[in-house]
């Protein structure tokens, strides 16, 4: 989530939003904004960065968001909405995409209007979080919703919310006959769920390979030391360890002990010792 604003002034050699390595491709950025001027620029932005796609956020409930009109807001703002795509799809020949909920409250009408705006201003694919704005993340999502938005739109329409395991994929699948997924809170607890959902539900020949999980966590500490500045490791960490933890049965032993860890060393030493004492959860 790139704030369109600030985007033209990163340095993409330096700014942990930017920085990307040989792996992530294709990649599509996403914006922030809900100003129609600051498209030009972010997208010129995101031109030189070779994204692969761009993808506007029209979803995130969170009141700083909300403030400056961008995020979910726009999606209770139609005519705001409407000259950002339609400006962005001005500016871009890449896969245009936009990311929602399902609304404030149900309302079908409401939500049908919406996507095929979207969808009538040159959208290339939608996806949609399957739950309204003010519902928790411990609620079960509304997948069967995707099925409604599925049936209005031509474009590919992928489901997002609630997927942690493979069966969770198949069967949101088949619920909200949607034609993808998105991974939030489950890619960072397990990444490695997208090499099986790949496999076990879209027939890939990926070799499966066993997950240790102590190894991951020393090559995500690794892997902040080479790409993110000293100042925002520990933070990164701790969000990290959040997800990371509820792969053991006694995780929050772990989450707790990091979070009040004062530099990433400590951390490091005291995962050691957690993952030494849950040696059969590994
Ligand atoms: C820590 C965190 C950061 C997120 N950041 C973004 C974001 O930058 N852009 C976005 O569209 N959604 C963001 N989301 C929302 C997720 O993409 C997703 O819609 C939500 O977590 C529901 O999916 P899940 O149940 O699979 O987690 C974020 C969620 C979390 C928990």
């Amino acid at each position: 989530m790139l704030p369109a604003k600030n985007l033209p002034a990163e340095n993409p050699r330096i700014s942990p939003w930017l920085i990307r390595t040989e792996a992530e491709k294709p990649l599509s950025y996403q914006l922030l904004t809900s100003n129609v001027r600051e498209l030009a620029p972010a997208v010129d932005a995101l031109h030189k960065l070779q994204a692969d796609a761009i993808d506007l956020n029209m979803g995130c409930p969170a009141p700083a968001v909300g403030k400056l009109g961008a995020g979910f807001r726009l999606m209770e703002q139609p005519d705001t909405a409407r000259s950002i795509v339609a400006e962005a799809r001005h500016r871009t020949t890449l896969p245009l995409t936009v990311k929602i909920r399902l609304g404030a409250e149900l309302d079908e009408a409401k939500l049908k209007s919406f996507c095929t705006m979207l969808q009538d201003e040159g959208i290339d694919m939608l996806s949609v979080h399957a739950r309204l704005k003010n519902e928790s993340f411990a609620r079960k999502p509304r997948w069967e919703w995707i099925a409604k938005v599925k049936e209005w739109m031509r474009v590919p329409v992928i489901v997002n919310g609630g997927i942690f395991t493979v069966q969770d994929a198949e069967n949101c699948l088949h619920v909200s006959g949607a034609d993808g997924l998105m991974l939030g809170r489950g890619a960072v607890i397990k990444p490695w769920l997208f090499a099986d959902i790949a496999r076990d539900i879209y027939g890939s020949s990926l070799a499966r390979s066993a997950v240790s999980l102590p190894a991951m966590y020393c090559k995500f500490v690794d892997l902040l030391s080479e790409f993110f500045p000293p100042e925002r490791r520990l933070g990164r960490l701790k969000e990290f360890t959040h997800y990371f933890a509820k792969n053991y049965k006694f995780g929050h032993r772990l989450a707790m002990r990091v979070q009040s860890s004062p530099t990433v060393d400590a951390v490091r030493d005291r995962a050691a010792l957690f993952f030494e004492r849950n040696r059969e959860n590994s």
